[in-house]
């Protein structure tokens, strides 16, 4: 039986630990603050960016919400931004993606200030965590390095497979696997051969969008598994990237959807906000 990676326990040790940094920071005199900006009212988002809130409540963060309707402009939404980037109460600025489509993401995520992108979505920040400076880490890759390392995964020299090359799992994915010193593969839609790439992994990272798709053909007996996907099937119940009960068996560990890497990815939005303020100075 494979070991279950419980995410929903480590994220709240990482909770927990921010907690005790949040209050120490407050007690030297910094509330730390976290500008939670979402644009239009899409569901899936306002499910994201309340649960963002709760746990800056639980934390002791102070959040700034901004709902802003659809029509925003553009220019409304940089002007908000830049305000903020100028605001030294401001430690932290989150535009809850994706955001309406006659705004440019990409302008967006440029015009936040490096230093207050907790998401680590900025080119600066990507680039720091290319050439391992100093700098601001996506929080679901990182919160997935976590999982590895609090369950006791050696990533040192081991082979990992990431499935997936967008810009805020699969790349950073595999820059943070590559800093622990991993041979590294980044595999996606037109890879060849997928299965047998896959089946290489002595860690695999399932980030493909695609409800059950890994399956135990692409899975080396005794692998750690790392489900990234979370999809809502026919019956309404949570299934992620992989199989689970297919693919259990046969490996060594496994993370759960829900309650694998869905909880941490806040938890590391924490940790972001509670390192941004030594960031900035
Ligand atoms: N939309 C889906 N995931 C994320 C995330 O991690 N950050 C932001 N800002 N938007 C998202």
């Amino acid at each position: 039986m494979a070991v279950l990676i419980d995410g929903k326990k480590i994220s709240t040790q990482i909770k927990d630990e921010c907690k005790e940094k949040a209050a120490a920071l407050k007690v030297a005199g910094t509330e730390v603050t976290l500008a939670v900006i979402q644009v239009g009212n899409d569901p899936a988002s306002s499910v994201y960016v309340r649960n963002k809130k709760k746990a800056c409540e639980y934390i002791g963060i102070r959040s700034l919400a901004y709902e802003l309707p659809e029509e925003t402009t553009e220019t409304e939404l940089l002007d908000l931004i830049k305000e903020l980037n100028g605001r030294s109460d401001v430690h932290g600025i989150l535009v809850q993606l994706p955001v309406p489509k006659h705004i440019d993401a990409d302008k967006v995520i440029l015009t936040i200030a490096p230093e207050k992108d907790v998401d680590g979505f900025h080119p600066m920040n990507v680039g720091a965590l290319c050439t391992g400076e100093k700098g601001f880490v996506s929080c679901t890759p990182a919160g997935i390095i976590q999982l590895l390392k609090r369950s006791g995964v050696e990533i040192d020299g081991k082979e990992c497979v990431v499935i997936g090359r967008s810009n805020i799992v699969g790349k950073p994915m595999s820059l943070l696997l590559l800093r622990e010193n991993a041979t590294v593969t980044i595999a996606h839609s037109h890879t060849a051969h997928l299965k047998e790439v896959a089946k290489r992994a002595d860690i695999l990272i399932a980030a493909v969008g695609k409800p059950k798709m890994i399956n135990h053909e692409y899975i080396k007996q005794g692998a750690v598994v790392i489900d990234v996907g979370i999809h809502r099937n026919a019956e309404n119940k949570l299934c992620g990237d992989v199989d689970f009960d297919d693919v259990e068996p046969i490996c060594s560990a496994i993370t759960p959807v829900p309650g694998g890497v869905g909880p941490m990815t806040i938890a590391m939005l924490m940790h972001n906000c509670l390192e941004s303020v030594s960031l900035q100075k």
